[in-house]
């Protein structure tokens, strides 16, 4: 049994295969957290002590009992009003103003199977079982139910919260967060993945120390600037050793994160939605779900914990077709062409394509409207049959008689002011009436809280897509939300939670209704890379900048949460457009290798030489990508810090790796660098494919192997090993 109810004592323990979380519902009828770690098989309520602390309030109904503070105390679901004033988890107004609860423990119901979020992504699991915990406000008439799902493969804990107003008078949700973890004691580190466009998931590692660190996005996706995913690790904890727990959201929309050591040296992690531009109200008998947070430890440093998050990803948060299939090669016209193309260009490309063993084609944004450079025609997805030169139909095809599958890009949530449908419906962007809205790329965001739009681009995106053989579509999201209005709703205060549900509701329409095409999200690169994207597209364009360098740095720090199968890498030209760096062909190959592989750039214009590494590389990925694509993943550098970036990747059984590596630096007769391997298996032998060379795991793992310098900027390495029979 996953989850174990003590009767007597009200304590409820959720086993996963390595791990346990306590929490006890005490005679005061509020809901302790008590343990989350190394699975323990004890009741752990001895860990609570009672003290009588200045300025902590006490529980009116304790009498003079002084000693129990909930400012103390470890708890599930912290709210302001109980005196406790650290971190809340939620903050509810009354209608005057009030926004003091007192939420006690009713009840509890375990079921089999894991609890679904109207309307949002969350993980699914045949083998889960889910704990639901009732809480109430019988004052304010608040009920809210904690659901807690138990995934026992990949030692991972789901949690949510649902609120519902059983009053008579209409609520305010001013802020609802999904988890928090409160660790009564501990030296600890909080990782958080900072960036921006085109440079995003940079790993910072702090201390934790007095008041509070914060991490989140008020822009309405989860943003380039702070992924929602924070690791709390002792400090010390590495890669191979040490206590360390990860915390995600499964929402792409404003979220934010947060970690307080108190005043008694106590640890609060609270993870959920962001307080800006959110107000959310509940009418009488309303209820509003939280998006869900997921939380997992490992006691054997980071490594584990990335693949336990890589494990969850794979299995439980990817959906349909392609969650277990190897990504088709392609080529993206992007970089290839800007918007500068015709259907010739396009089936030229297809051409080369096919002539290189690259299998899918994507034509990029400039396809619709009159769109010819990002200032008009978003929100008119008609195709631009003047500019291609045929029908889309024709165009489908022709590039499919090359032999290759055919992509297109699509940004279903923007408007152009200089579009039809602008012009129809201006009261269909989001903006404030009286006030000049705030540019991004010179758009609009759509009002996706009013279901009138979404059922609008649906339709005009289902129309496209349904013009001919198509196989892939780039969902791209290319602006942040600022002037947060509805001219659908009297109330603003739900717009920024309403929009998220909208865009989640035309991503699951869209891909229930073409089940068999393969979904790439995309936010100017890697400005929405989270677990609510991927349950509705199995992979994202990692980053807009494709050079092989700083992609080596967003990889690695992408790579904490996400599996490599998520990844969009791909080939561009050098110069590099991002950063003017050149790098050559083999090292480009080798770091696109590390995610669903594929190429940016104009086939036509490689030389003879690239476009034999071309086709080698395509060949070298078909033997690989399983490996690279499912296996567990191993960070061999940190290369924010080392001469070199290395990592490497090892399937299931322990029979094939594959080691890529690429020296960051060079300099005058440079020593050897020497890495140790890791994942294999000791007992055996491996060989490296290309060299023929055999290797004993052992010795790879604790000697390591030698990679000799190569002259010339950035060489790269890339070992593929069998295990010996
Ligand atoms: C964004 C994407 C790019 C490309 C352009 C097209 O920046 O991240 O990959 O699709 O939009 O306008």
């Amino acid at each position: 049994m996953a989850i174990i109810y003590n009767k007597e004592k009200r304590i409820f323990s959720l086993h996963t295969e390595h791990t346990t979380y306590q929490m006890m519902a005490d005679t005061h009828d509020y809901l302790l957290h008590l343990y989350y770690g190394k699975r323990l098989d004890s009741e752990m309520d001895y860990i609570l002590t009672y003290y009588d602390r200045g300025f902590s309030g006490n529980p009116y109904d304790l009498g003079n009992d002084r000693t129990y503070s909930l400012d103390a105390l470890p708890q599930e679901f912290p709210v302001l009003g109980t005196g406790d004033y650290r971190t809340t988890a939620g903050k509810i107004r009354e209608a005057n103003g009030c926004m003091a609860l007192d939420l006690r423990y009713t009840g509890y119901q375990i079921q089999d199977g894991k609890y679904d979020l109207p309307g949002l992504p969350a993980a699914h699991s045949e083998a889960a079982q889910t704990l639901c915990i009732y809480l109430k406000d019988e004052r304010v008439g608040v009920e809210v139910t904690l659901l807690y799902g138990v995934l026992p493969d990949c030692d991972v804990i789901t949690r949510s919260v649902k609120v519902t107003n059983v009053g008579k008078n209409e609520i305010y949700l001013e802020k609802l967060s999904s988890a928090c973890l409160d660790l009564l004691y501990g030296d600890y580190d909080v990782l958080t993945f900072y960036g921006r466009h085109a440079m995003e998931r940079n790993m910072q590692r702090t201390q934790v120390t007095h008041g509070r660190q914060v991490i989140g996005s008020n822009r309405g996706t989860s943003g380039h600037q702070y992924n929602p995913y924070m690791i709390l690790a002792e400090h010390g904890t590495t890669e191979t050793a040490g206590a360390c727990y990860g915390v995600s959201l499964v929402y792409s929309g404003s979220f934010e994160g947060s970690v307080e050591l108190d005043q008694f040296d106590q640890i609060r992690l609270v993870m959920g939605l962001q307080e800006d531009f959110f107000s959310y109200q509940l009418k009488p008998e309303q209820t509003f779900y939280a998006p869900e947070a997921v939380l997992s430890y490992s006691a054997y440093g980071m490594e584990q914990l990335s693949n336990q998050m890589h494990h969850l990803v794979r299995e439980h948060i990817c959906r349909g077709k392609y969650k277990d299939q190897i990504r088709p090669v392609l080529v993206n016209s992007w970089e290839a062409c800007y918007f500068d193309f015709n259907g010739e260009a396009i089936v030229n490309l297809a051409e080369q394509a096919a002539a290189l063993g690259v299998e899918l084609l994507v034509m990029d944004d400039g396809w619709f409207g009159t769109r010819d450079d990002d200032n008009s025609s978003l929100g008119d997805w008609i195709v631009n049959e003047d500019k291609l030169g045929c029908s889309l139909t024709e165009l489908t095809k022709r590039v499919h008689d090359k032999g290759v599958q055919f992509g297109i890009w699509i940004e279903p949530e923007m408007v152009s002011e200089n579009s039809d449908l602008y012009r129809k419906h201006p009261e269909w962007a989001i903006q404030v009436p009286g006030k000049h809205p705030v540019h991004g790329r010179n758009q609009l965001v759509l009002d996706f809280a009013n279901p009138e739009v979404v059922d609008h681009i649906y339709e005009q995106i289902a129309a496209v897509l349904r013009q001919g053989d198509i196989n892939y579509v780039k969902w791209d999201m290319n602006r942040s939300l600022c002037d947060i209005y509805s001219d659908s709703m009297v109330w603003q205060g739900n717009v920024m939670y309403d929009y998220i549900l909208g865009v989640y509701d035309l991503l699951e329409r869209l891909t229930q209704a073409f089940p068999d095409m393969l979904w790439e999200g995309c936010s100017g690169g890697g400005g929405r890379f989270d677990m609510g994207m991927l349950y509705y597209t199995p992979q994202i364009w990692c980053s807009d900048n494709t050079d092989a360098v700083d992609r080596i740095r967003i990889q690695y720090g992408t790579s904490f949460a996400y599996p490599l199968s998520t990844m969009g890498a791909h080939v561009s030209a050098v110069p590099n457009h991002q950063t003017g760096r050149v790098t050559d062909m083999k090292t480009r190959g080798v770091v696109a290798m590390t995610g669903a592989f594929g190429y940016e750039l104009d086939l036509g214009k490689l030389s003879e030489e690239d476009k034999t590494a071309v086709r080698e590389q395509i060949k070298t990925y078909h033997e690989a990508a399983p490996v690279i694509l499912k296996g567990d993943y191993y960070r061999l550098s940190n290369p924010f810090e080392a001469e070199y970036g290395a990592w490497m990747s090892v399937d299931e059984e322990k029979k094939h790796a594959v080691v890529g590596a690429v020296l960051l630096n060079t300099h005058g007769n440079h020593p050897v660098f020497y890495i140790r391997l890791r994942g294999l298996a000791p007992e055996r032998s491996y060989r490296d494919k290309k060299t023929g060379t055999v290797y004993s795991g052992a010795a790879l793992m604790e000697l390591g192997m030698p990679f000799t310098i190569v002259s010339g900027n950035y060489p790269s390495y890339q070992i593929l090993l069998d295990a010996v029979e």
